[in-house]
């Protein structure tokens, strides 16, 4: 079989028009997922629901026939796996226990990963055979976690945060706490991951969105250093599943995180995605960055903002998504306007 369109542009082509497929894909905005979401009493009850987070995960794919399909779960249901407490409440984002000492880490248990999140394997599989079933033999499977230090600013904060001002203290007022931290992170990632090829993920994203509150010298100790152990142990067990890692409001340190290994980049937002990509290396695959409020507004801002981002990644391995994730409000037809502009080329 011909290789996916993903896969290609992931590989060093500039396949054209691009792949596209948008990070938060599955989700609010859409009422198939409200109505699938009503049906259970908390939201890691679905992650872990593999019949729904499948479901789910279909839902964008059949509406919009997107190139990649990103498995259904959460960055903090690794953290949950391992022991830590893990609420979502509504309105407000999640809700952990505050990890602040050596008992926190100590409390963490890698044994359980592998029962905790079979579910989310399960899900993986369905997926799989649903994308064959129903004939999307284009669209490529992409597996996730977070990235060991933004699972960390979760964990540390208690939730979310405006500066994570306690897990930036903590990595330079406690740096060998701090380490073990990660570095349990860091190896339950990679089993985590690994275990999501074995049952089907035919691509990999990591996702660091608070990477970019770290000062250069602690974003390579703690972004682009664990990013590429992740990478070199995957590529070890795994050498034909590329890795995409998205290290969020990086700037110019994507420089840096490129040299970790990942086949693509995700650029965010407020990032000038054709000078960032003139940093990297040319067949790295860079993946990015329209503004998820230009698909709120749609019409002539998300024509214009959608044609300047094309016209800077032509001729170079590029995916097309967001900067962020799609946000509750967009309506689902400008999602569908979005797709034809980016299949114009
Ligand atoms: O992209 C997809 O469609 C796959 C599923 C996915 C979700 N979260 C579903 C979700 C993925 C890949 C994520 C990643 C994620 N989760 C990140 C990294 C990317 C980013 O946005 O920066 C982060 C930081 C989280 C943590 C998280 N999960 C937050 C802060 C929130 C609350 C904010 C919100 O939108 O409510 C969540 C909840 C969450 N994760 C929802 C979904 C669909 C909404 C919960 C619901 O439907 O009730």
């Amino acid at each position: 079989m011909a290789m996916k369109r993903l896969l290609r542009s992931l590989n060093g082509e500039a396949v054209w028009p691009p792949p596209v497929w948008l990070m938060r894909q599955a989700g609010r905005y859409l009422p198939e997922y409200r109505a699938v979401r009503a049906r259970v009493p908390d939201f890691v009850t679905l992650c872990t629901s593999p019949d729904l987070a499948a479901e789910v995960t279909l839902q964008p794919i059949r509406r919009y026939g997107f190139d990649a399909a990103i498995l259904f779960s959460d960055i903090l249901i690794l953290p949950w796996a391992l022991g830590h407490g893990l609420a979502f409440k509504e309105g407000e984002g999640p809700v952990l226990p505050r990890l602040r000492d050596a008992a926190g880490v100590a409390a963490l248990d890698p044994r359980r990963l592998a029962e905790k999140t079979a579910p989310v394997m399960e899900t993986v599989r369905r997926i799989r055979a649903g994308l064959r079933a129903e004939g999307f033999g284009n669209t490529a499977l992409i597996g996730f976690a977070g990235a060991p230090f933004t699972v960390a600013c979760y964990m540390v904060e208690g939730g979310g945060s405006k500066d994570f001002a306690a897990v930036r203290a903590m990595a330079y007022a406690e740096p060998d706490l701090f380490a073990r931290l990660m570095d349990t992170l860091t190896e339950a990632t990679i089993a985590y991951l690994s275990a999501q090829v074995e049952a089907g993920a035919e691509v990999l994203m990591l996702f660091d969105s608070w990477a970019g509150v770290l000062s250069p010298g602690l974003f390579r100790r703690h972004a682009a250093a664990p990013a590429q152990r992740i990478v070199s142990a995957l590529k070890a067990r795994h050498p034909d599943v590329p890795v995409i890692g998205f290290p969020r409001l990086a700037g110019i340190l994507a420089r840096d995180y490129a040299a970790t290994g990942v086949d693509g980049i995700g650029i965010d937002t407020g990032s000038d995605i054709g000078a960032i990509a003139a940093l990297l290396p040319p067949g790295l695959a860079v993946q990015g960055n329209l503004d998820p409020m230009a698909l709120v507004a749609g019409g002539e801002a998300l024509r214009t903002e959608t044609r300047a981002i094309l016209a800077a990644m032509k001729g170079r391995p590029f995916v097309f998504n967001l900067g962020h994730g799609i946000v509750p409000q967009t309506p689902p037809e400008n999602v569908a306007a979005l797709l034809e502009l980016v299949r114009a080329g």
